[in-house]
């Protein structure tokens, strides 16, 4: 069993995926289509970063390809529904770097809150600007959450914690963590906060969603944060309340369109207002987001080739089953058709064979379903099996 990690992943994916009997090997770079063509056959696992591009003629070629893990959060350097269609699940991150966001956040909102980027631009210009004049406190000041999701949540416990009073926003039923309130609109939220911090997903809807009426609706000399998506914001609109004085000042972390590369020159109408914190999409980067996702995804990849679990899989339907039972594991993944499951449970019958766990999802065409058995099937039914029209793949364990 073999996986290929590319792109400098974490060596926690390493040490996992060896643990589980996995000969890995290790490239720090990405790789073209044509290198990873070559580079896939008798690979199992591939694992990539956002810089690799898994296509449908990758997917064609890699025969021996079982799941590919995304190193990060986002999944669209890969054919999903190529992926789906020829049984590979793919796997990502969703979670692991909550934690590196909320904490850049309640940095920025505090540096803000002293003025710190004025003051230490000061400083490197050689100017002694000691004054409290615009600088506070957090504590005892009002936090608007919009979007109360993975990262939303863990920030109103956080700034709870600080003192904050936490309201928050969010289209979604969400329940209150600890004090914080719900407020049923927008506009109230925006009307109470001192603080407004931006929490949304990427769904098209929110393009656009946050422009010059939501920035006027916001408290005079209120603070603005977006570490959420860069084209979920007017950033002209708000660049004219940050030049008029509305708001105090803000910290943006996501842009529409962002540099592709190192280096690569960046541009805003944001730059050069010292009273905004400008930093190049590194909410989620940091060394313990790195190790999390490594271990994160590797497990992922581990279970599914290992036991067939495709918990969280973003491509395949999900069927989480226990750890691997005394007795025999079958998981067939199919064409979503009547009559699947009756034939397979016909096939255990005739065998003489007790179901003792069958569960079963569904997906965009695709049927996957997981049975534990008290005997292995014999070879001829699992032949049977694999050859029926319905069938993607039968695995057993
Ligand atoms: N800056 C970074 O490095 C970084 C890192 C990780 C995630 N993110 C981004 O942060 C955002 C939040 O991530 P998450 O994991 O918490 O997502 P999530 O899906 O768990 O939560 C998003 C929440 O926003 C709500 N929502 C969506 N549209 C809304 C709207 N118009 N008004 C009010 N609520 C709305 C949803 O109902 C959901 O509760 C995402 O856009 C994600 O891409 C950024």
């Amino acid at each position: 069993m073999k996986a290929l990690l590319l792109e400098n992943i974490h060596p926690a994916a390493v040490e996992t995926l060896e643990a589980r009997g996995y000969e890995v090997e290790l490239r720090s770079g990405s790789l073209s289509e044509d290198e990873l063509i070559e580079a896939l056959p008798g690979v199992h696992l591939l694992g990539v970063r956002s810089n690799t591009n898994v296509t449908a003629k990758v997917l064609d070629a890699a025969s021996d390809l079982v799941a590919v893990g995304c190193f990060c959060i986002g999944t669209n350097q890969v054919d999903l529904k190529t992926a789906a269609a020829k049984g590979v699940a793919v796997f990502n991150a969703p979670y692991s770097n909550t934690r590196s966001v909320v904490e850049l956040v309640i940095a920025e909102i505090i540096a803000l809150a002293r003025r710190l980027p004025e003051k230490t631009q000061r400083m490197h210009e050689g100017v002694w600007d000691k004054s409290a004049k615009g600088s506070h406190e957090v504590r005892g000041r009002t936090l608007g959450i919009v979007g109360y999701g993975n990262i939303g949540t863990q920030l109103s416990t956080v700034a709870e914690a600080l003192g904050f009073n936490v309201v928050f926003y969010d289209t979604a039923d969400r329940p209150a963590h600890g004090t914080a309130r719900r407020l049923r609109t927008l506009r109230e939220l925006l009307e109470v906060s001192d603080v407004v911090s931006l929490h949304v997903d990427g769904r098209p809807g929110n393009a656009g969603f946050f422009g010059a009426a939501e920035f006027a609706q916001m408290k005079r000399r209120a603070l603005f944060i977006n570490a959420s998506r860069g084209m979920v914001v007017d950033y002209e609109a708000l660049r004219d309340h940050l030049v008029s004085g509305h708001i105090a000042g803000a910290a943006v972390d996501v842009f529409p369109a962002e540099p592709k590369a190192q280096g690569d020159p960046f541009d805003s109408v944001l730059r050069g207002l010292d009273n905004v914190i400008l930093t190049p999409h590194i909410g989620g980067s940091t060394q313990e987001a790195q190790e999390e996702i490594g271990w994160f995804v590797a497990e992922k990849l581990a279970r599914f080739a290992l036991e067939g679990s495709t918990a969280l899989s973003v491509n395949l339907p999900v069927v989480q089953p226990p750890e691997l039972p005394a007795g025999h594991r079958l998981g067939l993944l199919h064409h979503n058709v009547p009559g699947v499951l009756a034939d397979l449970n016909a096939t255990f019958a005739e065998a003489g064979d007790n179901v003792v766990l069958q569960l079963l999802s569904t997906k965009d065409g695709l049927g996957y379903v997981v049975i534990d058995a008290a005997e292995p099937l014999s070879t001829a039914a699992l032949d049977r099996l694999r050859a029926a029209e319905y069938a993607v793949w039968a695995r057993t364990w």
